[in-house]
């Protein structure tokens, strides 16, 4: 997929800056119920989907991999659900949202385990 790289840092870049607006919010309230959305708004949001562009730009042949549309299509509305499903999770005692988001970006993370560990075994990886 091209650009699959930049579409997953495009995506993670707003993570960034919507969980530390959370993370000033909750220091400034002093209110921390929603830390657990904060931590993984920013590490599922915004270092995983970051990292997973990353690695496309650094092995630009896994992106070129129909896998890759795949694993972004997947990764990527989880990656945000998850996070968002944590607050109906914990202000609402609602866990449907972030469960089944949590599946779905398990499966995205496992797709991407498989792909390069194919890779890596590759005998011609180039
Ligand atoms: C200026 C930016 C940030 C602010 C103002 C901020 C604020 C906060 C606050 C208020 C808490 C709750 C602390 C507590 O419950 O005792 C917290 C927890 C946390 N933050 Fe941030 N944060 C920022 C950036 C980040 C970034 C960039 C990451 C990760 C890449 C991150 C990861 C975490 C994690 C993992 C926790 C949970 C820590 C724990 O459970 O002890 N934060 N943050
Ligand atoms: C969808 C995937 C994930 C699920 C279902 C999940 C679930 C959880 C759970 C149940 C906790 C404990 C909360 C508590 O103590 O009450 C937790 C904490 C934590 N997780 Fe995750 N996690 C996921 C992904 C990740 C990823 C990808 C990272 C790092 C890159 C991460 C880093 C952390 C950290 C640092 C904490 C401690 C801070 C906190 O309590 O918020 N998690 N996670």
């Amino acid at each position: 997929m091209r650009k699959v790289d930049v579409y997953f840092l495009a995506l993670a870049s707003p993570c960034l800056v919507f969980s530390v607006m959370l993370g000033l919010g909750m220091g400034i309230a002093r209110d921390f119920s929603l830390t657990h959305m904060h931590s993984h708004l920013n590490l599922v949001g915004w270092t995983s989907l970051a990292l997973f562009g990353l690695t496309y730009r650094a092995y630009p042949v896994l992106a070129e991999n129909r896998l890759a549309k795949i694993h972004f299509l997947i990764s990527a509305p989880s990656g945000i659900l998850f996070p968002a499903g944590l607050y109906f999770l914990i202000a609402h005692d609602q866990p449907a949202l972030a469960v089944a988001a949590a599946m779905v970006w398990l499966t995205g993370a496992a797709l991407f385990c498989a792909t390069l560990v194919r890779f890596a075994l590759a005998k011609n990886p180039a």
